[in-house]
């Protein structure tokens, strides 16, 4: 590693290991030109793969054109994706912003302006425990886990946590103050963990009963990740309004909220803002994602994709009992699960040529690329297969 790197970028990121400089569909070299099976994308990010053609044509020649003016005035691109998100979401309206982090502070904003204009009293969110929304200051107190808040108290005030998947926790949160829930569908940084379709049904049971609004999290199992386009469209609900980002720029930061049809009045002219958010540039690359997703079909062959690794992780699992405790995911979101923290097996994949990330609660992440081969996902678990018999798990522990 250059030495530099430790010299002149504050250390609030893990010492890296490896150095990246090319990337190409499922794959990436380092700067001595080794190269690696991409599992990572990027944190679920180049969900089409790195430097698609299409993608890097499209963002090229908008680069040519115009790559910022600002939110005062109309930008084509912008207006052409948030129809296209509409369409692919439900009627309701969009805005966008930079990061996911950005897109769950304007939702978090939503549920304030809802709640000043319906009942004043009503600003609290109730958020899954074990959750991840970010690291700014409203997104991270809407994040339950200590290894993430601690160091930043005072947090917002108005967050309050219940254990996904356990809907009476949900129910006995809610109080008066009480605004709204919000969730991810399936948590990424809290370990691949699934929120079920009967919780998800439950809480938007409980939310229309008790006049709550119902907000998702889908910054990481968004744009076909799960095999669908948003992670809890499978679920059936209708959620009041979602963040989304990550995969929506396929590596070009933009984030975004969609809004339900029904509370689409609640941002006004001057309520909210961003000086980039929705430039030409981010909105082209976008929309070049989108294009990829829909030509070359990802989203149903994500669920396929993820059916076949999701079988290779199970035969992990099956001749690794010792090692591995459980397999978790849906479609291209998927875990294994260890008994014990996992560092040792990330690190001894991807000196085997794979790259894959760790979560919380020992889990390894598996988030390719939606158009990954069948042929590289063989690779990919046969160098699992050979670092895990190769691997002896740490008896004292
Ligand atoms: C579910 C979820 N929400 C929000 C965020 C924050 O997104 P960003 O890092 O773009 O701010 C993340 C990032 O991992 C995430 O997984």
């Amino acid at each position: 590693m250059d030495s530099d790197h430790s010299k002149y970028l504050v250390g609030n990121y893990a010492s890296p290991s490896i150095d990246l400089v090319k990337g190409k569909g499922a794959w990436v070299w380092d700067s001595k030109n080794k190269k690696y099976l991409d599992f990572t994308s990027g944190i679920a990010v180049t969900n089409i793969g790195h430097c698609h053609e299409h993608w890097v044509k499209k963002t090229f020649s908008q680069a040519q054109e115009m790559v910022h003016c600002s939110n005062l005035f109309s930008i084509p691109e912008q207006v052409r994706l948030a129809k296209r998100m509409v369409e692919n979401i439900a009627p309701g309206k969009m805005l966008f912003c930079n990061s996911g982090a950005e897109a769950n502070e304007a939702l978090i904003k939503f549920s304030r302006l809802v709640g000043k204009k319906r009942e004043p009293h009503r600003h609290k969110l109730l958020v899954a425990e074990n959750g991840f929304h970010g690291r700014t200051m409203g997104a991270l107190s809407a994040t339950s886990s200590p290894k993430y808040r601690n160091g930043f108290e005072p947090l917002l005030e108005g967050f309050s946590f219940a254990p996904l998947n356990d809907l009476h926790a949900f129910e006995k949160k809610i109080d008066q103050e009480t605004i709204g829930i919000m969730v991810e569908s399936i948590q990424g940084e809290g370990g691949i963990k699934v929120a079920r379709d009967d919780f998800l049904l439950g809480l938007q049971e409980l939310c229309r009963e008790k006049n709550l609004l119902f907000l998702l999290d889908e910054v990481q199992a968004g744009i076909g990740r799960t095999g669908e386009f948003l992670g809890f469209q499978k679920s059936g609900i209708e959620p009041d309004a979602v963040a989304i980002a990550k995969g929506l720029g396929g590596g070009f930061p933009i984030g975004g909220v969609w809004i339900a049809e029904k509370w689409v009045d609640i941002f006004t002219p001057g309520s909210h803002g961003t000086t980039f958010g929705g430039s030409p540039l981010a909105c082209s690359a976008a929309n070049a994602v989108l294009d990829v997703l829909e030509a070359e079909n990802l989203i149903e062959t994500a669920r396929e994709k993820g059916n076949i690794l999701l079988k290779g992780l199970n035969e992990l699992h099956s001749s690794h009992p010792k090692i591995i405790s459980e397999v978790r995911g849906r479609g291209l979101m998927l875990a294994l699960v260890c008994h014990q923290a996992p560092n040792k097996i990330i690190q001894n994949f991807r000196e085997e040529g794979l790259l894959v990330v760790g979560a919380a609660e020992n889990a390894i992440r598996f988030l390719p690329p939606l158009n990954i081969s069948k042929e590289e996902i063989g690779e990919a678990l046969a160098i699992c297969s050979k670092v895990l018999k190769n691997f002896k798990p740490d008896s004292s522990k």
